[in-house]
């Protein structure tokens, strides 16, 4: 397997074993870190990571997994640099690849990601767009093996904002890698059927389904893995949150729910999850319209079936996987 020179911006790009080659190598990478065991294989290289929209866990994970490999990492945030008023996308990826080994890029639409990957000759990674979010797919479904062995012919569902960046590729992941995809949410919130139908087709090939359902505990009965992700997501507007929370209530991941599913199910959030009034929106939320939890209660999301914060640390041995399999080809 040689991955020299990948740009890392959707999965539909990967093929099954090139997935399955990153997650056992960050799997690796988990055992040195935690050994403590050097692993500076890059240094001496440096990557730019690029942020239009805010992130703790992504942003994070870029630059830990840069300092662990000996790189040199420069952060971009939403002002401060020339990108996009006064620079063009393209130019920017022609200036950056000057100077950098590898560029990640979290922003708006897809399309962004895949215009500096065109201009750059040097990688390029999706750190989040609209459409999709294929770094978190590594480690979720990593955390998903280490909690509950092979994940093949298991089933990941869904509940909750299905057409988002984070459901979209949760979609793809399942149907590259043989996982059943069980979506629960209203119709409006399904993922496009565009989307659904390549899926659908790749998932043949891998012998797994894909299947949309608006009953939620039809839906999430005897699966393996529950998942859900917030109901805004960055970018879209404020004055959505009512007619989302007004769609969104009956998908609640709650007690009735985890139990619906089968007895070692684990729950999964890409994070941030808005599981109590702890946060300035979260208390927005509970004065305007009555709810202490959105996607996911707080006991669910504090109880021992919750792997979020495996999770969470997943996403650097991930993160650290695609940067040197593509940086260093191996
Ligand atoms: N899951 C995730 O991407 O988190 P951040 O927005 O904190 O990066
Ligand atoms: N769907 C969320 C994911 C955050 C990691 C968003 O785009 O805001």
């Amino acid at each position: 397997m040689n991955l020299k020179g990948r740009d890392f911006l959707k999965l539909l790009d990967y093929s099954e074993e090139e997935i399955r080659y990153l997650i056992d190598l960050a799997k690796k990478f988990k055992v040195l870190k935690h050994k403590g065991k050097n692993h500076r294989y890059l240094e001496g290289k440096n990557i730019a990571i690029l942020f239009e929209k805010d992130s703790t866990r992504t942003r994070c994970s870029f630059e830990v997994a840069g300092h662990d490999l000996g790189m040199g990492v420069t952060y971009l945030g939403p002002t401060g640099s020339q990108m996009g008023k006064k620079e063009s996308i393209a130019d920017t990826a022609r200036v950056l690849c000057r100077m950098y080994d590898g560029i990640e890029y979290r922003g708006f639409e897809q399309s962004i990601v895949e215009e500096l990957a065109k201009y750059s000759s040097v990688p390029v990674w999706n750190g989040l767009t609209n459409e999709f979010h294929p770094t978190q797919m590594l480690a979720d479904i990593m955390t998903a093996e280490e909690c509950l062995g092979s994940m093949k012919g298991k089933t990941l569902a869904f509940c909750g904002d299905a057409r988002n960046n984070v459901a979209n590729s949760l979609m793809v992941v399942c149907s590259k890698l043989g996982i059943n995809f069980t979506c629960c949410a209203p119709k409006e919130l399904w993922p496009s059927e565009e989307l659904r139908n390549v899926c659908m087709e790749v998932a043949s090939k891998s012998g797994s389904t894909i299947k949309m359902t608006e009953d939620i505990m039809e839906g999430t009965k005897g699966v393996h893995v529950l998942y859900t992700d917030v109901w805004l997501s960055m970018g879209e507007d404020a004055s959505k949150w009512e007619e989302r929370i007004n769609l969104l209530k009956p998908y609640q991941i709650n007690m009735d729910v985890m139990k619906n599913a089968d007895e070692k199910a684990i729950f999964l959030h890409c994070l941030p999850s808005f599981h109590d009034t702890k946060t300035t929106i979260g208390k927005e939320i509970s004065l305007k319209f009555g709810i202490n939890e959105m996607e996911v209660t707080d006991e669910v999301f504090n109880s021992d079936k919750s792997k979020v914060f495996e999770e969470a640390e997943n996403r650097m041995h991930t993160i650290k996987a695609i940067i040197y399999a593509t940086v260093n080809g191996k």
